[in-house]
């Protein structure tokens, strides 16, 4: 994240809080609050999420969600969307309103028109920006080949897995004493079309069970999915470890085991939080009835 961005990031974080604080003071459940504070960050186009994703290789934007309820473990996700406002608005109708949990495609948009909600033009989802960002990052594949590291296999490091993560991710605790999770991302970028991420997958980028935590990872797709990191955290509270270790010892994993890179969030059922990164830089925030705080390192 570069330094022009960090405020931007930093007033992202704190609407979304707002928006999802909203919810929970009133008495309202942790699904309902994830899903306001995602959406809130979709439609801001500082993050790689809704509006100003990352553009494919085909210049269009393909986004990808999950939300999921640790009360009943009922989840929904959507893979490859690319004519819905808000892919997080969409997993929760696939949530609430269908007994299948993951839909792709075009399969998914359908579901989503039958359900009530708008298709719109691709192009709304695209930003100047990330037009500017895919052709200087491709003008630079042509120039330099390999660009050091590319040479695409799945082990190597494509110069953009490095400097393209925004996803974003929300988690919350409600009065009812239920955890939930939800993340959202246009991927990465330049990605193939049709190359789905970690982030609406079960366990890999999102995760929530009351029995042992919610969490959404932020960063490099491919490992994150290998280690099923969301999940595989969660299991370490479960297991005994405070949501602040287990965070750590994620991302600790994600670069040992896979030189991985990225971020994550946890929280359990008793309010107990973590946030870890291997980034030189992650937006995150946390907000209780003690007040809000935002930040960009930890
Ligand atoms: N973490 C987002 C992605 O790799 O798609």
């Amino acid at each position: 994240m570069p330094d022009d961005v960090i405020c931007a990031h930093e007033n992202g974080v704190r609407n979304a809080l707002d928006a999802g604080w909203k919810i929970l003071e009133r008495g309202g459940t942790a699904l309902d609050a994830i899903e306001a504070a995602v959406m809130v960050m979709e439609e801001d186009d500082t993050f790689d999420a809704g509006r100003g994703s990352f553009l494919t290789s085909d210049g269009t934007v393909e986004m990808d969600a999950l939300i999921m309820d640790g009360a009943t473990l009922r989840a929904g996700g959507v893979g490859g969307v690319q004519h819905v406002r808000s892919a997080i608005k969409l997993s929760r109708l696939v949530l609430e309103k269908s007994p299948h949990v993951y839909f792709v495609g075009e399969g998914a948009e359908r579901f989503a028109e039958e359900h009530g909600m708008q298709l719109i033009d691709n192009k709304e989802l695209v930003i100047d920006r990330e037009v500017n960002r895919l052709r200087e990052l491709k003008a630079k594949l042509a120039a330099g080949g390999k660009d050091t590291t590319f040479s695409g296999g799945q082990d190597d490091i494509h110069p953009a897995e490095m400097s393209s993560h925004d996803t974003v991710g929300a988690l919350a605790l409600d009065v009812h004493g239920n955890i939930a999770g939800a993340t959202s991302t246009g991927g990465t970028l330049n990605k193939d079309p049709g190359r789905v991420g970690d982030s609406s997958l079960i366990g890999c980028g999102c995760y929530a069970d009351n029995a042992s935590a919610a969490a959404s990872c932020t960063g490099w797709g491919e490992p994150i999915m290998k280690l099923v990191l969301a999940k595989s955290a969660a299991d370490e509270v479960a297991r005994g470890k405070d949501p602040q270790s287990a965070a750590r010892a994620a991302i600790a994993s994600l670069k040992t085991r896979l030189n991985g890179h990225g971020g994550i969030i946890l929280l359990d059922a008793q309010g107990r939080y973590g946030i870890a990164h291997n980034t030189p830089r992650m937006a995150w925030g946390v907000r209780s009835a003690e007040g809000a705080q935002v930040g960009i390192k930890r």
